[in-house]
């Protein structure tokens, strides 16, 4: 079982925070491609990040999280209407929703075969997913630092997942479309110390003394270093749930 997000619920959008203006830029494409009259559920919709600013925008969302905690702060947030279960168990009949939403969730999900299956049964219409590509981005690159010193001592960082935009490997999503290039800087101090305080999920089971050695490293490379970039593409995908289905199926044979 992977650790829950209980445990960064309270630093959670800090970690993952996004300009009104991008995630206006979001509800924008999810405008062009979903009616506002559609029901969605958002599948690991956490502190509502997303979904907050969507119900805003008069979107009918359904938020569902196995973490209490993060839904907690979803609440908080005004998310209408949310649930705490699991996606690999979903407890909705067939077609309910008319979209499924994920934000970066599916790569938390070692069954994410049943995630897929799970999701692609809710919802009649379609699957989508904001997703980002950080590449060029300095603290990403300290990550890779940390998974190397890790590697090292033997032990492999690692989601137990596939990312959103991997899905793509199931079935050809119908639709990609580019939504914002988000660029700003952090101090590598703070970024030391987000690895450090074992901000991102998948160092919450490195044993400690190779996440120790690993943060060593983090300093001995970057401590009196300058400011980082951070950089991040945010795009959507979009499928027909149907082509998920069926990929599905193929995948079986
Ligand atoms: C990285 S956070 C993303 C949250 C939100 N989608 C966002 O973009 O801000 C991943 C979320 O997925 C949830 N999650 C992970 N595995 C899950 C599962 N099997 N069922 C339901 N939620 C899950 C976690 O609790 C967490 O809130």
């Amino acid at each position: 079982m992977p650790a829950s997000f209980d445990r960064i619920a309270d630093r959670y959008d800090e970690t993952r925070a996004l300009d009104e203006s991008v995630l206006q830029r979001i509800a924008e494409e999810l405008e062009r491609e979903l009616t506002t009259s559609s029901r969605i559920l958002e599948t690991g919709v956490g502190t509502g990040r997303i979904a907050a600013p969507l119900q805003r925008c008069g979107f009918d969302i359904v938020g569902l999280d196995i973490s209490r905690k993060m839904l907690s702060r979803a609440i908080e947030k005004d998310v209408s209407t949310v649930l705490l279960a699991d996606i690999t168990a979903l407890p909705f009949m067939d077609d309910s929703f008319d979209h499924v939403l994920s934000v970066h969730v599916t790569h938390l999900i070692g069954d994410w075969i049943a995630a897929l299956q799970e999701m692609s049964r809710v919802a009649s219409n379609r699957f989508v997913a904001v997703v980002s590509d950080r590449e060029g981005c300095d603290v990403r690159a300290m990550g890779r630092v940390y998974e190397d010193r890790c590697a090292e001592m033997g032990f492999e960082v690692a989601h137990p997942g596939i990312e959103e935009q991997d899905i793509a490997d199931v079935a050809a999503p119908f639709r990609t479309v580019h939504v914002a290039d988000v660029e700003d800087g952090m101090s590598s101090a703070e970024a030391i110390e987000r690895y450090r305080s074992r901000t991102y999920s998948d160092q919450w089971n490195v044993p400690d003394d190779v996440h120790e050695y690993a943060v060593d490293g983090l300093l001995e490379l970057f401590e009196h270093g300058s400011d980082l970039k951070r950089r991040e593409q945010i795009s959507m995908m979009v499928w027909h749930v149907e082509d998920i289905r069926k990929g599905l199926l193929e995948l079986r044979r």
